[in-house]
Order: C-alpha cells, then structure tokens, then sequence
C-alpha cells in the first residue's frame, strides 16, 4: 500500500523491548543516549521565548528563502567565528533534516546516489530513501584520530551526486581537517560533486583549538554547510535551521535560485521564529556556554574514570557531545549494551548503531548532568572492564 520510499518494516529490536519493559516495571534508568538538552538540566534564561509573541508576528508575507532579517541575524551571527557570510547565501528551513531533503531535491535524480560517512549519523539511511535516493558509505579511518582516505573515493559510483561530511561527525567528534577539505575539494572538482557540510555541533569544540569550521565559504566547490538553533543554542523545538550556500559564485547563485523554488513550494519556518531570531541568537550565546562547559566536564570525568580501567579507552574526540569508548569485545556489543541495561540500569549506544565497522565500541552522550554522568560511567567501565 505505502512506497518503497519508507524502510521494510522490522521487529522492534531486543534493546527497545527491555528497555520498554524496565520502565513499565518503573526501574530508574540512567539514560546516557541523551542528545536532547531540554532535558539535560541545562538552565535556559527566563522568558527566553518571549521574542516568539511579536505582535508583527500576526502579519503574514512569506519569503522562500527566508525573512531577510532573520538571514541578515544568521549572517551576523558567523562573525562569531570571524566569518563573512553574504545573507543572500542563506536559506532558512525549519531544521537541518529538512536542509537535507532540500539539498537532495536539488541535486539527485530519484535513484541517484549521495556519500555519507562511516560511521556516522544513523538518519541518513532514513533521509535518503525518503527522496528516493540512495545513500553509499565512505569510511572513516581511526589512527589516532579519524581521517578520510580519499583515495577510497575514486570507486564511488558514477551516479554520486554529492559528498557529505559531517564536522565535527556524530559521534566521533572528529573536525575535517584543512588537508582534507583540499582533498576533498579537488575530488568534487574532478567528479562534479557537491559537497554538503553537516556543522550542526561546530560550536562545541572540547578543548581550546580553534577547528575548521564553515566549509562552505572555504572549499572552492558548490558547497553548502548545514546547521541550526537545534544545537548551535539548544533549541531543538523552536524549529529552526540554515543552508550556507558557496563554491564558485555562478554556480552557488544557480543554486541558491533553485533551491528558492524548492523553499516557496513548501514555506515552512514560521513567521514568529523568524522575526525572533536575532533575540534567540543573542541569548542564545549563554546556552552553548553552559552546553559546552558541561560536554568538556564529562569528557574530562571520563578520561579520568578510564585510566582506572585499562581494557577500556576513550577515542580521540575533538568536538560534539558524544564520546566514543573502545571496550573488551568478550561478549559482543549487543550483549554487553543489554546487559548493562538489565544489570546496571544505564543505557549507551552500540557502536553498530552508528555503523562503526568492528566491534567493541559503545557511545555515551556528554550532555547529562554531571554528578549523574560520572556515577553511570564508573558503573559502565567497572562492568564493561571485567
Ligand atoms: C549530525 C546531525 N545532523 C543533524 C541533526 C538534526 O538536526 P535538526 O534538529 O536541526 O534537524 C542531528 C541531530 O542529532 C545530528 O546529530
């Protein structure tokens, strides 16, 4: 009855059925998977929301791209970072999925093929087939720290309408780094590929470096960075995302136009978060600092809790809010990530979920609040360890 656009439907999985189970049963469980800081216990400033009742809110005169005031406050918003954005580069969506499904409306044919990372975020499987295109993994590489062999990007299919890069990724935490851009860069040149930048966590670098960030501006090729208030302030319900459009200006011009026409097919960001953007950005600030002081505190309790525990180690993370825990692969990640539900009451991410090509690995959020945190470690890594 419905298309071969959504997934075939499949069982709940064993995790989902515990998990279900102990909380009919009212066990407390210690939720380490959590990537929504609404409920962190992250403090939001009082009437925070309040921009959202403008009276000329009641007015309604849609723009595809977006109002340009509130392109004008995303704009204004990158020299944060001390990058110049033109706001005619911007596209306002209501979130970065949606800058997605844009972006592959754009660029792919129905059956046409887009890279994604390995591993990475899991959606991309869903966003993909939801156009009616495919999505091929590309591997990221852990020497260290995880890198892209590009040369692994000679064999990709003929019909590979784009790259996509996620930076820092989910949930490795790992930056492009500038080599890679250029490489990158010179393969969507050669091939003819767009090269679309997920930089929903660049705000959130886990230490003092000062990481590539705003691909799009950089990279010489139609490229476009996604990102929005979700993560860059904490809002992932006021609904509001950005597409950076760059590359050669004839080009990123062509694209900006059709992407107008894809945007006023829909109109879907609403009036009142536009005109209280500038507000939410403003106070915004606040919340990534909190946000941000509590993922580098975790980070810094796990690394510690870890060197008690020699069979587990923490991989390399440089930005995001999630962390990577390599652990013994005695009884396979599925199991282990069960029996520390069933046992300790604290749930992680397997690896698997995230594609990771071997196992042990397990994925802890670095969002929850810290006393909270740093107890359900000590319980994962004594149980993970022995
Ligand atoms: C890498 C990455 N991109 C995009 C999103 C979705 O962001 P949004 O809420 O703006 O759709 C997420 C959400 O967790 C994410 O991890």
């Amino acid at each position: 009855m419905f298309s071969s656009r959504l997934p075939p439907q499949t069982e709940t999985n064993e995790l989902t059925r515990v998990l279900a189970g102990l909380r009919a049963a009212g066990t407390a469980i210690v939720d380490l998977t959590e990537s929504n800081p609404t409920r962190a216990g992250i403090p939001y400033p009082e009437g925070l929301l309040t921009s959202l009742g403008q009276p000329g809110a009641l007015e309604y005169e849609p723009h595809p791209l977006g109002l340009p005031s509130a392109r004008a406050a995303v704009a204004a918003d990158h020299r944060r970072r001390g990058v110049d954005v033109d706001p005619a580069q911007i596209a306002l969506t209501a979130s970065t999925s949606e800058a997605y499904s844009w972006l592959f409306k754009l660029l792919c044919n129905p059956g046409e093929c887009v890279l994604v990372p390995r591993p990475s975020y899991p959606l991309f499987e869903h966003l993909t087939r939801l156009e009616g295109i495919r999505a091929e993994p590309y591997d990221l590489e852990y020497h260290g720290r995880w890198e892209i062999d590009a040369g692994q990007l000679r064999t990709a299919p003929g019909d590979v309408k784009a790259i996509l890069v996620v930076s820092p990724n989910n949930p490795t935490g790992s930056y492009i780094s500038a080599v890679e851009l250029e490489q990158l860069s010179g393969v969507c040149r050669d091939r003819g590929w767009a090269l679309v930048a997920d930089e929903v966590f660049a705000d959130y670098p886990l230490d003092e470096s000062q990481p590539l960030t705003d691909i799009a501006t950089k990279s010489g090729v139609l490229s476009f960075t996604l990102a929005g208030l979700s993560k860059s302030v904490g809002l992932p319900q006021v609904k509001l995302g950005w597409i950076v459009a760059g590359g050669p200006p004839a080009q990123r011009d062509a694209a900006l136009a059709a992407l107008e026409l894809i945007a006023d097919s829909f109109l879907s960001v609403g009036t009142p978060v536009q005109l209280a953007l500038p507000e939410l950005l403003r106070q915004g600030a606040g919340i990534r600092t909190a946000i941000q002081v509590r993922t580098r505190d975790n980070l810094q309790a796990l690394r510690d809790a870890v060197r008690q525990f020699p069979a587990c180690d923490v991989l390399r993370v440089d930005g995001g809010w999630a962390a990577v825990i390599r652990v013994p692969a005695t009884r396979g990640e599925e199991r282990l990530v069960l029996d520390l539900l069933e046992r300790e009451h604290v749930l992680v991410h397997p690896g698997y979920f995230f594609d990771f090509r071997s196992e042990a690995f397990i994925v802890v959020s670095l969002l929850p609040d810290a006393a909270v945190f740093r107890d359900a470690i000590a319980r994962v890594l004594r149980f993970a360890d022995c």
